[in-house]
């Protein structure tokens, strides 16, 4: 069971995050939703500490993570995986190596660093490659992949750590329908075989309908909505969106893809930080 209780972050007198309290049952697939700015992304990164609560305590199966150091909290950021936008490959290396980089906090940095790794490294890489449909990539430099392909081995990646969460900030905001519709079943079938939670961010309302089981609205920093697909009424969609400026409801075909270049910008610097946690 993982629980949060009361978690607030506050940016100067911003509250990204207010007082949210959500528990969540081992092998969930959730979906957070929200307009840009909710605190999606703040929430996500206070899960595997990628930045802090102000206050408020995260609870992993009686442990409390928001208090763990060093290799305690290694440890932590390897049980919850994260995947973002943007992927967060290192584009001028090879598919291959990308994956197995997701074992750096099983082995050594030294061997990391001058590449070498062991045959059952390479097999299990080549294994998470065969899951997500794209083996046939191994040798190939990550940059040269297409966006879906790219999520893919993010998402191998992210395996190669044997997570027991993954977190996924807008995993398919910069892909087309079809790559979308892709990594979304590959989440799917993670969750459902290996009973690994998954919490997603997601811009599309009809993505969070089709593939959670549970979506979670938040609006200014709060939740405002936590249920099933089925119970996210009109007015609960409403609550969560709010109205625009002419008063007019939200449109439910709305996507985040024109959002991006603005996403993109707001972005970098998650994943900047990103990256460096990955390469610790
Ligand atoms: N590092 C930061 N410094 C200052 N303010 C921040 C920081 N990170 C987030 N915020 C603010 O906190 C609020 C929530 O941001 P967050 O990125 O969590 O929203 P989001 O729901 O993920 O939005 P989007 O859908 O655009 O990704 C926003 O008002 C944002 O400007
Ligand atoms: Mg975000």
């Amino acid at each position: 069971m993982f629980e949060l209780k009361n978690v607030t972050r506050q940016f100067g007198k911003k509250t990204a995050v207010d007082s949210v309290t959500l528990d969540i049952p081992q092998g969930q697939m959730v979906g957070i939703i929200g307009r840009s700015g909710a605190g999606k992304s703040t929430l996500l990164r206070m899960i595997n500490r990628l930045q802090e609560p102000t206050s408020g305590s995260i609870h992993f199966n009686g442990t409390e993570v928001s208090g763990l150091r060093g290799q305690g909290l290694r440890n932590w950021q390897r049980d919850c995986a994260m995947i973002f936008q943007q992927f967060n490959l290192v584009p001028r290396l090879d598919v291959m190596t990308n994956v197995i980089l997701g074992r750096l906090n099983h082995r050594s940095t030294a061997l990391s660093l001058l590449g070498i790794f062991t045959r059952e490294e390479r097999v299990q890489a080549i294994a998470a490659l065969e899951r997500l449909g794209i083996e046939q990539t191994a040798l190939q430099m990550a940059g040269t992949l297409s966006g879906g392909q790219q999520q893919r081995v993010a998402i191998a990646r992210a395996l190669m750590q044997a997570p027991k969460m993954l977190l996924a900030d807008e995993p398919i905001a910069s892909l087309d329908p079809l790559n979308a519709k892709i990594v979304m079943d590959a989440l799917r079938d993670i969750n459902e075989r290996e009973g690994i939670t998954v919490i997603t961010n997601l811009h599309t309302l009809d993505t969070a309908r089709s593939y959670c089981e549970r979506i979670v609205g938040m609006a200014g920093g709060r939740v405002v909505f936590d249920g099933k697909p089925s119970e996210l009424t009109a007015d609960a969609v409403n609550e969560i969106y709010g109205t625009d400026k002419n008063g007019a409801g939200i449109d439910e075909t709305m996507t985040s893809t024109s959002l991006d270049n603005i996403k993109g910008k707001q972005d970098a610097v998650s994943r900047v930080m990103a990256a460096s946690a990955v390469m610790r």
